[in-house]
């Protein structure tokens, strides 16, 4: 009888020492947990860890997370066309999409792998790390930053340690669309008026230069 009440008071001092910590997981923890358990089907692409085995298909582990919700946001409204993704993004609600970022955003980023010879590579870097002045080339590293991992703040996007052939498709597509390119989006833009003044090979050594950066 005496131990009864003891009992309750513990119960309650537990409780309220336990109280911060909750509130604190469920801030933090929350949209990271609730992402993982819907990017379940994301996983037949994307990959386990969010690295893909397709080099078609993207990495999205450690991605910029104000870039992956602005990706996700145009493929749901079909203003960033992809028949695979369009379908994939059709259903998801402005939550699960903050969800999914915040989850791809917290995974380790893989190491990246140079495959291609030295020649291509040391061009792809001198254009990364110095850009082309006289052909009014900015340099990559400026808004991607020295390891390629983007600015979080302005949806700049990590490109290092990413596919060579999804990183050339990319550029290829702002430089085709170069002439939509206010129609898509401003950040965008931004990079279509840069890659409409690349050549062929030149986009080729930055893809190439680019998956082995880490
Ligand atoms: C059937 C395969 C498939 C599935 C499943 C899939 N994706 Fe994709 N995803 C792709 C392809 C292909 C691309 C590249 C599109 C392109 O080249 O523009 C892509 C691109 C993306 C991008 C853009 C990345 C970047 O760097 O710009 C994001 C973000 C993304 N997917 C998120 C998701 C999420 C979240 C899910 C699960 C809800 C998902 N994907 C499911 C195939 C898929
Ligand atoms: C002024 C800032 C700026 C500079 C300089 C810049 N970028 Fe970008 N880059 C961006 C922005 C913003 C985006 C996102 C565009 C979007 O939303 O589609 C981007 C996107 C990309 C992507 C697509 C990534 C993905 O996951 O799909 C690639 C690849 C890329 N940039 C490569 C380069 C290369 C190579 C250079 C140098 C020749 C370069 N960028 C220079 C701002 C910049």
């Amino acid at each position: 009888m005496l131990n009864k009440p003891l009992f309750k008071v513990h119960k309650i001092c537990l409780f309220l020492l336990l109280l911060p910590t909750l509130a604190l997981a469920d801030h933090h923890g929350g949209p990271i947990k609730a992402g993982k358990e819907k990017a379940q089907i994301c996983i037949a692409c994307h990959g386990v860890g969010g690295n893909s085995n397709n080099p078609e298909w993207p990495n999205l582990s450690q991605q910029s997370k104000r870039y992956l919700i602005d990706q996700l946001h145009m493929f749901r409204d079909g203003i960033r066309k992809n028949a695979l993704m369009n379908a994939q993004a059709m259903n998801l609600s402005d939550q699960d999409i903050i969800d999914l970022a915040s989850y791809y955003n917290s995974l380790q980023g893989k190491k990246g792998k140079v495959q291609a010879g030295e020649k291509i590579i040391r061009l792809g870097e001198s254009i990364y790390r110095g850009g082309i002045l006289d052909r009014g080339i900015p340099a990559c590293i400026s808004c991607h930053g020295p390891k390629g991992l983007g600015i979080d703040r302005t949806g700049y996007p990590k490109i290092s340690g990413q596919h060579s052939a999804y990183l050339l498709n990319r550029l290829k597509n702002y430089k085709e669309s170069y002439d939509d390119r206010h129609l898509i989006s401003k950040n965008y833009s931004i990079m279509s008026s840069i890659s409409f003044k690349l050549s062929n090979i030149e986009m080729k050594g930055l893809s190439e230069y680019l998956q082995g950066l880490y």
